[in-house]
């Protein structure tokens, strides 16, 4: 059976204020599918791809990107340093519009929309799409400011309202058990394996739709990287995640999907990030259908 999902609202003047299209409502009010038990049909993408290229400048760092990103799955995109893995993914929320130079070509879709439409608000795409990064950048404030910031932010002031945000989001990103006795205590006091699930409940605190991560364990130990994995799962029912990692069992313990980048030179020798192999994560880790892919995968990359 397939539901019309709730966020594929076309865009209309309805919903354009002042000349900004606001982009369609994040609510969730349909169970979430299974994991990889769906059928190709019913997958709802979030992202489509289009013959995406992006450029710093005149040089092309990747290109050939083709894929689609579905609901309620974790995307992992994998390859060698170089290859492009954090450049796309940071075109995901549009970063590159605060890059000088950068360009994004080709196109990317958004529930269906244009991402990078004129019409499109950046700010509310990186507000409905959040970012975790590779090193935790939890903000000079107490733990309670970190995850009220962004919620003050969009408008709400009440304290008691607050108050529920921030336990909602702390605890969500499994963190409320550690930090509940000391919320107006600096965030900077936190452990790497703190400052990241807090990094994690902030961007839940807005609420978003999609959970960009950047490498986000490549700094902490296993029992930290552990709960982060476990939290990506439990948050996967409510969120579209899309990680980068260089951990080749990250990537098979955690994602749905795996996407597999390379960086070859071009014909004047200069080396470009291209997308190899896009498939189920199970399918890339034991019968991928590129050499390069296996090549990677079983350590055998030159
Ligand atoms: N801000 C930038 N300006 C110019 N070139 C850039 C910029 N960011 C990345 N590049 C180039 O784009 C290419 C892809 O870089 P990117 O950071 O996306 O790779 P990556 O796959 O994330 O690598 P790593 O695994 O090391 O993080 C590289 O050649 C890099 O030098
Ligand atoms: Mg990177």
């Amino acid at each position: 059976m397939t539901t019309e999902p709730p966020m594929t609202t076309t865009l209309t003047p309805d919903t354009t204020i002042d000349g900004v299209a606001t982009l369609p409502p994040t609510e969730v009010d349909q169970p979430p599918a299974a994991e990889s038990e769906v059928p190709e049909q019913e997958r709802e993408v979030v992202f489509r791809l289009s013959e995406v290229e992006v450029f710093y400048g005149a040089a092309r760092a990747v290109t050939g990107v083709d894929l689609d990103i579905a609901r309620n799955e974790i995307t992992a995109f994998i390859g060698p340093s170089g290859c492009g893995k954090t450049t796309v993914i940071r075109s995901l929320n549009r970063m590159h519009d605060l890059t000088p130079g950068a360009r994004v070509m080709g196109t990317i879709t958004y529930h269906g929309e244009n991402l990078y439409s004129g019409k499109v608000d950046p700010a509310e795409v990186r507000r409905r799409i959040g970012m975790v990064f590779q090193k935790p950048n939890p903000f000079p404030k107490s733990i309670y400011d970190n995850i009220a910031y962004g919620p003050r932010i969009n408008g709400t002031r009440k304290r008691s309202q607050l108050d529920d945000i921030v336990e909602h989001a702390l605890t969500r990103a499994a963190l409320w058990g550690e930090v509940k006795d000391k919320l107006k205590s600096s965030a900077l006091g936190l452990s790497g394996g703190q400052a990241q699930r807090l990094c994690i409940a902030r961007a839940l605190a807005v609420d978003p739709d999609v959970l960009l991560m950047d490498e986000p364990c490549s700094a902490l130990d296993p029992i930290a990287t552990a709960r982060i994995e476990d939290l990506m799962h439990e948050l996967k029912d409510n969120l579209t995640i899309v990680i980068v990692t260089h951990n080749m069992q990250q990537a098979a313990r955690v994602s749905d999907r795996t996407a597999f980048y390379t960086a070859e030179p071009d014909e004047e020798g200069r080396r470009v990030g291209k997308l190899v192999e896009y498939d189920v994560t199970e399918t890339i880790f034991t019968k991928p259908g590129d050499p390069r892919t296996e090549g990677y995968i079983t350590g055998r990359f030159g």
